[in-house]
């Protein structure tokens, strides 16, 4: 398996403050791969050592097999980042154009990308003048200019109109299709990403939480048991500690333990003291798993 993104114990600290710590990435060649975890859970943060924006406090990582920043690596690259930088004097054209001059490429690759973000009719405006929903999707095109072989996305439906959401995400859909391209997409919104990702790295609070197929994290395998008892609060701490995936959904506490573990789980709630009103299988959504995982953190 080639991997377009690797990193060993990426680790970056802003003061005390662990932004990323001990991150151990391996995104495949050809993926659709979304980053996902809530606000300030090191998404950004992690976005920029890939792209050399930022120097890591330890740890290494490599993009296409370059360190971060190197040249080789930043030629096959499309990268959109958090509040892009554009040239606010210039159209969005003419902002275009400049990544063309720097990188090479005929014209019609300017006019290429600015149709498919649908900016074709506002290219020849000045760029300060536009909305949000517009720098996003000029900056999108940046992204997309001599198709690269990794784009590295950072939320890029930001700002934009639910229609401008459904158009980006049938774009980064088909990008792999089209050139083959690996897409690493970040958002904090599964719902937003669980339809066009084949594979997910979920972070929390700088620590990496999951990474592999989104099939596997939906969890044919894995069995939930649904329980009821008299403290809900405690019984996640207990479970939690005994390192079981746990989250709460009213009343149920919610568990990932197979049938078999179903009589030691009922033992350790009633010795602890609890009430137990109820206990049984249950089948979990994406989305539970999803908040699972950020519960444990
Ligand atoms: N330049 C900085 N100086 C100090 N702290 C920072 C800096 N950049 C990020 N942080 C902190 O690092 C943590 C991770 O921030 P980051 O922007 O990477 O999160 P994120 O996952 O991108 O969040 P969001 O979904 O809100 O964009 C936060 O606690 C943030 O306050
Ligand atoms: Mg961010």
């Amino acid at each position: 398996m080639t991997l377009a993104i690797r990193s060993d114990a990426l680790t970056r600290r802003f003061g005390k403050l662990p932004a990323v710590e001990g991150l151990n990435l391996q995104v495949p060649e050809g993926t659709i791969t979304a980053f996902l975890g809530p606000n300030g859970a090191g998404k950004t943060t992690t976005i920029r050592l890939l792209l050399g924006l930022l120097k890591p406090t330890s740890g290494t990582c490599e993009v296409l097999g370059h360190p971060p920043g190197h040249v080789e690596a930043l030629r096959q690259l499309g990268a959109l980042v958090e509040s892009p930088s554009l040239y606010g004097h210039l159209t969005g054209y003419e902002n275009v154009e400049i990544t063309r001059l720097m990188r090479g490429g005929k014209k019609t690759e300017t006019s290429r990308v600015l149709e498919v973000v649908g900016m074709t009719r506002d290219a020849n405006r000045v760029v300060q003048d536009y909305s949000l929903g517009m720098r996003q999707r000029l900056a999108m095109a940046l992204a997309l200019f001599g198709s690269p072989r990794l784009l590295v996305l950072d939320e890029p439906t930001n700002g934009l109109d639910p229609a401008g959401i459904q158009e980006i995400r049938e774009l980064v859909r088909k990008v792999p299709e089209q050139t083959g391209a690996t897409v690493f997409l970040s958002s904090h919104i599964l719902a937003e990403v669980e339809q066009i990702a084949s594979n997910l790295v979920v972070i929390h609070r700088g620590l990496l939480r999951y990474q592999g197929p989104i099939a596997d994290l939906g969890g044919q395998g894995a069995a939930w048991q649904q329980i009821r008892v008299d403290q809900a609060g405690r019984a996640m701490e207990l479970l939690k500690g005994s390192g079981l995936e746990v989250t709460f959904e009213d009343p149920y506490v919610l568990v990932q333990a197979s049938d078999e573990g179903v009589p030691a789980l009922a033992s350790l709630l009633v010795r602890s003291g609890m009430a137990l009103y109820e206990l049984k299988p249950r089948t979990v959504s994406l989305e539970t798993r999803f908040l699972a995982l950020l519960e444990g953190a």
